[in-house]
């Protein structure tokens, strides 16, 4: 492991929300007295209707698979968000959109977020929503997409959020698998000045959609687009037209907020339930102590809201404090490479959390376009999604933060809610690609694959976590019994986060990446069987199998393994139709990169496919397959082997 530590900086420490005595003090409070330690949380970040009766009530056993926070409590996470700020900053900006191109932006207030909010709730009160229904919402990132998650939760409807960058099928899948009634969509949304066609893919899905009633639709692109009268209404008019009068209705702590669809290792994506009171607790606390939140920042998450770092990172978290958060249409590298930089300087922006994607296909570009810009207001710096290269961590320090900024590395996942693991700014000294030590109230382990603590230091395993947290998942939507097998079957009494990490002689955690079938392209999760189940539609298909190998830029690239029906000849124009088929089935996001056409896949004699043998032959490590004489037929490695890809 790298040895390099840059310590915490003294001037930085001084002034920050917590300190390194701090956050042990208030760690060891977390971990022995959790119960005290999250009611003064809750009392801290949130305001309640009415206070709960027990702080947490759970269990991870199969039978009784239960986890609640602050039960019976009453709380709406739009007056948190928005009514209670409005005596003391009602005239704040609380989001600054920057839009696609250089030219569009808007600064909305808090006073104005919370009478748009309030008409939109009341337009989907007259579309027939009520308290517990679901609705979908396929949008660009315009400040449209957060009026109506808001929107949502005033009125205590369970809003789904697909990402605009997944495909007809997926968006209609996602619609029916949670019964939405309303989907939310635009016209067109803008990406790199180009315009990508958003309300005819949701018109394609409501096609196979038979429980959608209404369509509401915002104007972002401009140009025309087929309309079915009833049940599509344009967003612009419903809002002129409604009242801006909508109380907040009082929600249960434990009433469900939203449903995030997340690929796991089977299956189709499962439809990941957040509830209310803890994950606005964890999510508003998160914010303010791993970004060194303080009032006034300027506060910029790049990701899209159709991610849970969206969610909790653009719009919760940020909201909750009454913060500034920005709020971006675009792409890094339009009109210019420079983009990220000129929007720091343009809003004078604080605190930057990205990608570390986004930070490789950047500094591939050298430091030029950074450094044409000043970017003096940034203060802390943040990445998600994937770990992240030392040498990537020391460019994003060095160049873009000027050697100044400490980065918070923050470990955590769709089903976590919020911040698992990550240094805070103030309290750790930072090591370039370990996410560090927990956050309060975390307890981590590492299991050997029978379910074993592995104790002491250094150690690497399975990465469980022993006890709940506020903001976990709840259950998965519309099946429990999917929770319990995908997170607590695997070892009895945790839950499994599907990654492996080491943890250092310092006892400071490195995110190893997942050990499960689950692919990271880019920050994205994708699951091998969706994208195997995509290429098996294709005739000439007999059977796939995908796995992840080593990829510069994004991470990880998909490697696809295709056995064709007999008879069958593999080709270019095949690969091309395949890698079309895929990215039309699931999205954007979902592109193959290699394709090798195997007449046979290493299987055991039970007929398992052995993947392990294929991500060394992906990832070009063909010397290490190790023990392949359980095979039923071991000389399909060898066909593999030497009819493999070029990376
Ligand atoms: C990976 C994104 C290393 C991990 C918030 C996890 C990370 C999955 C990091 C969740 C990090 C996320 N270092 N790996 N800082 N953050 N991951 O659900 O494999 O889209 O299980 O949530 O991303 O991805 P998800």
């Amino acid at each position: 492991m790298p040895d390099i530590v840059h310590p915490v900086s003294v001037e930085f420490a001084a002034n920050a929300n917590i300190n390194a005595e701090q956050y042990q003090a208030m760690y060891k409070e977390s971990i022995d007295n959790p119960d005290g330690f999250w009611a003064e949380q809750a009392n801290k970040y949130v305001s309640w209707f009415k206070p709960w009766d027990t702080v947490s009530d759970w269990s991870f056993d199969q039978e009784d698979l239960h986890i609640e926070w602050f039960k019976n409590a009453k709380l709406n996470v739009s007056y948190n968000c928005l009514d209670r700020h409005l005596e003391k900053r009602g005239d704040q900006v609380a989001i600054i959109w920057e839009g696609d191109s250089p030219e569009d932006d808007r600064k909305i207030t808090y006073k104005e977020l919370h009478e748009e909010v309030s008409r939109f709730a009341n337009v989907l009160k007259d579309r027939g929503v009520q308290k517990g229904d679901r609705v979908s919402l396929y949008l660009p990132m315009i400040p449209e997409a957060a009026v109506a998650m808001l929107a949502c939760t005033r009125i205590g409807a369970i809003h789904s959020i697909v990402f605009g960058g997944f495909s007809p099928d997926a968006l209609a899948s996602r619609i029916n698998d949670s019964d939405c009634k309303v989907v939310i969509t635009s016209d067109q949304s803008m990406r790199g000045g180009r315009k990508i066609p958003l309300k005819v893919n949701a018109d394609t899905a409501i096609d196979n959609c038979p429980g959608v009633t209404t369509c509401i639709v915002v104007r972002r692109g401009g140009d025309d687009v087929a309309w079915t009268e009833g049940r599509d209404i344009w967003y612009d008019e419903a809002i002129a037209a409604a009242s801006p009068d909508c109380p907040p209705e009082e929600m249960d702590s434990e009433d469900p907020l939203f449903i995030l669809y997340t690929s796991g290792s089977t299956g189709t994506p499962k439809g990941v339930l957040h509830s209310t009171g803890g994950y606005l607790v964890q999510a508003a606390m998160t914010h303010e102590a791993v970004f060194d939140y303080k009032d006034g920042d300027v506060y910029w998450c790049t990701a899209d809201v159709g991610w849970v770092t969206g969610h909790t990172y653009i719009v919760y978290g940020p909201l909750a404090n009454g913060a500034t958060t920005l709020m971006f249409e675009g792409i890094p590298t339009y009109p210019d490479i420079s983009r990220f930089w000129q929007v720091v300087d343009k809003h004078k922006v604080n605190i930057f959390y990205t990608a570390p994607t986004a930070i490789r296909s950047l500094m591939g570009a050298g430091n030029g376009p950074v450094e044409s810009t000043s970017r003096e207001t940034l203060r802390v710096l943040g990445t998600v999604g994937e770990p992240i290269n030392p040498e990537a961590w020391e460019w994003y320090h060095g160049v873009v933060g000027n050697g100044k900024c400490p980065i918070v590395d923050t470990w955590w996942q769709t089903e976590t809610g919020s911040h698992m693991m990550t240094p805070l700014p103030g309290a750790h000294a930072l090591k370039p690609g370990s996410a560090t030590a927990p956050f309060f109230g975390v307890h981590p382990v590492l299991l050997d694959d029978e379910g074993n603590e592995i104790e002491g230091n250094p150690a690497s395993g399975n990465l469980a976590i022993d006890r709940p947290w506020p903001a976990m998942i709840r259950t998965v939507f519309g099946d429990h019994k999917r929770f319990y097998e995908t997170y607590f079957s695997m070892f009895k009494g945790y839950y499994f986060t599907g990654d492996g990490a080491k943890r250092d002689e310092d006892g400071n955690y490195w995110i190893t990446g997942r050990v499960d079938d689950v692919l990271n392209v880019s920050g994205h999760r994708l699951g091998t069987a969706e994208i195997e189940a995509a290429l098996g539609l294709h005739e000439v298909v007999a059977e796939a199998a995908v796995v992840g190998y080593p990829h510069d830029l994004t991470g990880q690239g998909i490697y696809a393994y295709v056995t064709l029906m007999d008879g069958e000849e593999g080709s270019e124009e095949l690969k091309a139709e395949l890698v079309k088929l895929v990215r039309g089935e699931i999205g954007p996001i979902a592109k193959i990169n290699i394709i090798q056409f195997a007449p046979g896949l290493p299987k055991t004699r039970s007929g398992k496919i052995m993947r392990r043998i294929l991500r060394k032959i992906a990832a070009d490590e063909v010397d290490g397959l190790g023990d392949t004489s359980t095979l039923a037929d071991p000389s399909v490695v060898d066909d593999l082997i030497d009819n493999r890809e070029n990376r």
